[in-house]
């Protein structure tokens, strides 16, 4: 850990998870977070009022814990970092409005941040620096895309996304139709294990000859096994649950895999990042190991607890941020509910973009004059 490495403060509160991560450059310090994820159990899904006001009631508490356990100060941070979007904008305002009023109160620079390419980032938590150009498949409840990347701060190029349900979405609502709660993932990965990934052939979606090489779509899977579940239960037949999690689950994580194999083999890119959610799943893991190695490519994925949301990415990203000298964000700056993923941060008003290259002109200091 170099001296001159900056000391970050991230925020995360796009969803239903209050993040608070610190990290040194690449070296965690500490990943606190406070989950709302049991409230919102009995409703199925994610309910964005009741995430907005868990946020907000966890925020000063879930910072201070972070400060604790990194054993800094406040005072001593280069800056603060925040998710800006894409997420629910009334969790992510409690957020930015957070990292706003610590930023000002302790004059300290701001770095709106995109949640996506914080996902990416985490990995430089586990795994170092990403190589670049990386290509990472960015799997979670709310997105599933192919993203090219050669620098993660300004330049993240979309490949390929789903055209309907994100895998995570996907998980969560076979999950509801087996009964097993919320969130889906965890529990469908568990059975999964001891059930026949063959015993079902479900279909792939996207899979044909002619169909888009690197665009995702899981709604037609999700419709055939949930039609599959009700004909047996029509037929007054036992749905084989284990089975049918494994044969669901091997579906999403082959076409997933060997789709961003493919896009990797493609661009000539020999290093594949797996990041969100979903990429905890431990099949996912497994097959992706298995088919990475096989054409060569170099896989890496952040431990399962980095996967899913958490304030330490926001961090990671922020002081990449600050790192390669990006300009700061403005104290105007405001959530985005729908941040495109090409942005992988909201540069201040005051900011110039001078070239193709999305070099930054301004340093921070000349942002809060
Ligand atoms: O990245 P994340 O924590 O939040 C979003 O940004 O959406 O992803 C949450 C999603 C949920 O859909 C959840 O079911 C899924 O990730 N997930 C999993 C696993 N753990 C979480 N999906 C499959 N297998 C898992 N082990
Ligand atoms: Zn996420």
């Amino acid at each position: 850990m170099a001296a001159d490495e900056p000391l970050v403060l991230g925020i995360e509160t796009s969803c239903d998870e209050t993040g608070v991560g610190i990290v040194h450059g690449t070296t965690l310090l500490a990943d606190a977070v406070a989950s709302s994820v049991d409230t919102h159990a009995r409703f199925g899904g994610v309910v964005p009022e009741i995430a907005s006001r868990a946020h907000l009631e966890a925020m000063v508490p879930t910072i201070e814990r972070a400060l604790k356990t990194a054993g800094v100060s406040a005072r001593d941070l280069d800056g603060i970092s925040v998710t800006a979007g894409p997420g629910l904008a009334g969790a992510l305002l409690v957020g930015v409005s957070a990292a706003k009023a610590y930023a000002y109160a302790l004059g300290k620079p701001l770095y709106g941040v995109n949640h996506l390419a914080s996902h990416i980032c985490v990995d430089q938590l586990e795994h170092g620096r990403l190589p670049e150009p990386t290509m990472a498949l960015l799997v979670s409840g709310g997105h599933s895309s192919l993203l090219l990347s050669s620098d993660i701060t300004s330049d993240v190029r979309p490949m390929g996304a789903t055209i309907d349900d994100a895998a995570g979405e996907a998980f969560d609502k076979i999950a509801r139709v087996l009964d097993l709660g919320f969130p889906g993932g965890p529990v469908i990965d568990r059975l999964a294990k001891e059930g026949d990934p063959k015993a079902i052939a479900f279909p792939r979606g996207l899979s044909g000859a002619k169909d888009p090489a690197y665009d995702f779509s899981f709604s037609g899977l999700k419709t055939a096994v949930a039609r599959w579940i009700e004909a047996k239960r029509n037929a007054g037949e036992e749905v084989p649950v284990r089975d049918v999690a494994a044969s669901f689950q091997e579906a999403v994580v082959d076409v997933l895999t060997r789709k961003a194999v493919r896009a990797c083999k493609d661009e000539g890119v020999d290093h594949l990042m797996i990041g969100g959610g979903v990429a905890a799943n431990s099949r996912l893991r497994a097959l992706a190991e298995e088919r990475c190695s096989r054409a060569g490519i170099r896989l890496r994925v952040p431990r399962p607890g980095l996967c899913t949301d958490n304030g330490a990415m926001v961090a990671a990203l922020g002081a990449e941020m600050v790192a390669r000298g990006r300009a700061a964000s403005d104290l105007e700056l405001s959530a985005d509910s729908s941040l495109p993923v090409t942005e992988s941060h909201v540069p201040g008003a005051h900011a110039h973009v001078h070239d193709h290259d999305h070099v930054h002109e301004v340093s921070k200091d000349n942002l809060y004059s």
